[in-house]
């Protein structure tokens, strides 16, 4: 699935869109998963926010857009799409990425 994910980077004040190949097909996986995957195995440096306790559509920390509709990452299944673009949550301070204030 490509997964293409507004980054910002704060420090250089810069704006980009970055895309990543993510193979969906083996399991269920929600956004987060979706993130964590990139995170842990394709780029270290992405910046998303994930509320180690909660992780179950509680606190919404997770909200980001979802192809342009506010979603909970934590519990947002990415079955239904062909692919994902993924924005920080909308009316919110970027501080990187997809982590917002
Ligand atoms: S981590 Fe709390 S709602 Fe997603």
């Amino acid at each position: 699935m490509k997964v293409k994910i507004s980054r910002f980077n704060p420090e250089e004040q810069r704006a980009w869109v970055q895309e990543y190949e993510v193979d969906t097909s083996a399991c269920s996986m929600t956004v987060m998963d979706v993130l964590e995957y990139i995170g842990n195995y394709l780029d270290h440096s992405l910046a998303y926010y994930k509320h180690s306790v909660c992780n179950h559509g509680i606190c919404g920390r997770c909200s980001v857009r979802v192809n342009g509709k506010t979603k909970l990452a934590c519990i947002e299944r990415v079955d239904g799409y062909e692919s994902l673009e993924l924005e920080p949550a909308s009316n919110r301070k970027v501080v990187r990425d997809l982590v917002v204030l």
